[in-house]
């Protein structure tokens, strides 16, 4: 990785801009790796750096990987003028450098959302190419049945034509209110709900609980998150 100026660091870095980082250098509130650094154009490497910024101090990655258990009612968007978006769960200290949802959830759907600042490994997670399995838990508003995990495994046809890839559904329960299992490895815009909407269902509760080889850790509260680390993106495409 570069070594960076630390006014530029502190401007990807921070939620300051350049200039108000650099005036904080020059008065003496940044410390790097323990010491005051009062020239605005030192140059450091990001990864692993100490950055004490106004006494508060954090370890930098050059880049950051987040699994949020996303709760209802936030959507999956950097910023909107009326909602609340997910990256309202985030931290202030944990934004930077900027994230992005690897992925959508609508604002109903709950589980498991990737955030990144790692533009490459976005794509690889969202690309269909890549066929990246996702698993979700899905409540619908009438029985299933062998003939639906059929129509899913054949590829089934949305509204306005598109053809989904086939995906699997196992069913949990059947009746007047069933439960499912669905594994898809695309992201058509509102997928689930449009493929049992196919088969004349309404979905009623609907969560993502697996990404590639990530499940959702079982204790990780709605609107808790963690970060990943190189073991854990490892992980992520060790399961297809
Ligand atoms: N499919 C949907 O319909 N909604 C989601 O949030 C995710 C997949």
């Amino acid at each position: 990785m570069p070594m960076l100026r630390l006014d530029r660091i502190l401007s990807v870095y921070t939620a300051y801009s350049r200039r108000e980082g650099s005036e904080r250098i020059k008065k003496g509130r940044i410390r790097v790796n323990g010491s005051v650094c009062l020239d605005p154009s030192a140059r450091f490497e990001p990864e692993g750096l100490r950055l004490d910024c106004d006494g508060s101090e954090r370890i930098l990655h050059e880049n950051n990987t987040f699994l949020l258990n996303k709760p209802a009612g936030f959507v999956s968007a950097t910023e909107d003028p009326k909602e609340k978006t997910v990256l309202d769960l985030i931290r202030q200290e944990d934004r930077f450098p900027a994230l992005f949802p690897a992925g959508r959830l609508d604002k109903d759907t709950t589980g498991l959302l990737l955030l990144t600042s790692d533009g490459a490994l976005c794509h690889r997670i969202i690309s269909p190419s890549a066929r990246i399995y996702k698993l979700y838990r899905a409540e619908v508003n009438g029985p299933l049945t062998e003939e639906d995990a059929l129509a899913f495994a054949a590829g089934l046809e949305l509204d306005g034509g598109e053809i989904c890839r086939p995906a699997e559904l196992e069913i949990l329960k059947s009746g007047e209110k069933s439960e499912a299992l669905v594994r898809i490895c695309e992201g058509k815009y509102h997928q689930i709900k449009r493929m049992f909407a196919a088969r004349g269902l309404m979905v009623l509760q609907l969560k993502r609980e697996a990404v590639g080889g990530l499940t959702l850790p079982p204790d990780l509260k709605e609107g808790d998150y963690i970060r990943l680390d190189e073991a854990a993106l490892r992980q992520l495409f060790s399961t297809k």
